[in-house]
């Protein structure tokens, strides 16, 4: 009995360091509790208001936060501007005439540190917390987030056109791009349901809508291509599933052969990520569950901590 309860509880503390070691060394769902209470309310009615005039904002924020952990860790190297010292990331592929949402987080940002009363509060973790918020104002799970993270002093272009993924990649290529970040196939099919929100510029998905016929949708190519012609119209854009709100509609798509982007499809196309898909695309709950954990192991990629990096006062420049 009592080698029993020794050995729970000793097997309790080894899961408990373990997991706390995987995931980040020093973050903790309480940095800010006592030295900032209204950070993470006044965050939520920042995000809450940005959604109210636009919805697409909410999409818009939590694509930011992808695009910055996926660039050595979330450490809001995205938020750079260019400068004679910063390689800025905003005008990487996947970035430049795309990635939007910073007046929101500079605002957030403003906000926070007036009620702080100084600048404490670090523009990672802002978007980080922001990307949260954006999926609940928008009808999705929620989650507790790790904070903690401190900023970058660094960014960089090259970096980002590499580890950033392309909606023309196979699905060898995004289980590798995705497992150079710490995250598996459960992540990449999970993650990917992030694309229920939001929109993507035609020349994004012109080729799969023109040229793969054998695995769209004939209608679906059809009703996308009436706004997406062949030459022109490069940033008309399309919604990445047909619902504004953070459901499992992206899922039921990809089964019918209506992925968006090729990327998307490939997921359901005949490989080891189909079965995930099916299973979200019939259980909302498994979804919200698996993106929540998911986007929780994402946030966590590589974070500054410490005295590493800086707490920026404006999150477009190094202090
Ligand atoms: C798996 C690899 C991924 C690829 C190849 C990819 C690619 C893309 C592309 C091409 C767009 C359209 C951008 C534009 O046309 O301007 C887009 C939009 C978007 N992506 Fe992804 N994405 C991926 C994963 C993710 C992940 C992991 C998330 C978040 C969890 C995410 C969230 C979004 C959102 C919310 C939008 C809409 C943004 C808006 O409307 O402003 N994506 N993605
Ligand atoms: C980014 O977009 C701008 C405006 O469309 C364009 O002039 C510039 O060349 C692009 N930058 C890069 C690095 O592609
Ligand atoms: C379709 O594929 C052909 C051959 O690869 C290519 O030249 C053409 O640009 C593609 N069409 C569209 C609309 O992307």
């Amino acid at each position: 009995m009592a080698s029993s309860l020794t050995f729970l509880l000793l097997s309790s503390l080894v899961i408990f360091s373990l997991t706390s070691h995987a995931f980040s060394a020093s973050l903790s769902p309480y940095f800010y509790y006592k030295v900032c209470p209204k950070a993470l309310p006044t965050i939520k009615r920042v995000v809450q208001d940005a959604v109210r005039q636009e919805r697409r904002m909410g999409a818009s924020i939590l694509r930011l936060h992808f695009h910055d952990c996926f660039v050595n860790g979330c450490d809001a190297s995205i938020l750079l501007d260019q400068t004679t010292t910063i390689d800025s990331e905003k005008t990487a592929f996947a970035n430049n005439n795309s990635a939007r949402g910073f007046e929101v987080i500079d605002k957030i940002k403003s906000e926070v540190d007036k009620v702080c009363g100084r600048s404490i509060v670090s523009c990672a973790d802002i978007l980080t917390v922001a990307a949260r918020d954006s999926v609940v104002a928008l009808g999705g799970p929620s989650w507790q987030v790790q904070l903690g993270r401190r900023d970058s002093t660094t960014a960089s272009r090259t970096q980002a056109n590499n580890d950033i993924p392309s909606p023309f990649m196979d699905l060898s290529s995004l289980i590798n791009n995705f497992k150079n970040q710490g995250l598996n196939e459960k992540d990449l099919v999970a993650l990917s349901g992030g694309h229920t929100l939001g929109f993507a510029q035609c020349f994004t998905f012109r080729n799969r809508i023109y040229n793969e016929t054998n695995s769209i949708d004939s209608k679906f190519a059809k009703q996308r291509q009436s706004s997406c012609p062949r030459t022109g119209g490069d940033s008309n854009l399309a919604p990445l599933d047909q619902t504004p709100f953070f459901d499992t509609k992206y899922f039921n798509n990809l089964v019918a052969k209506k992925g968006l982007l090729h990327s998307d499809q490939e997921l359901f196309s005949g490989g080891q990520t189909d079965n995930l898909v099916k299973i979200y695309s019939r259980n909302s709950w498994i979804f919200s569950k698996d993106f929540a954990n998911s986007m929780i192991k994402m946030g966590n990629i590589k974070p500054l901590t410490g005295n590493q990096g800086q707490i920026r006062v404006n999150c477009r420049k190094l202090n």
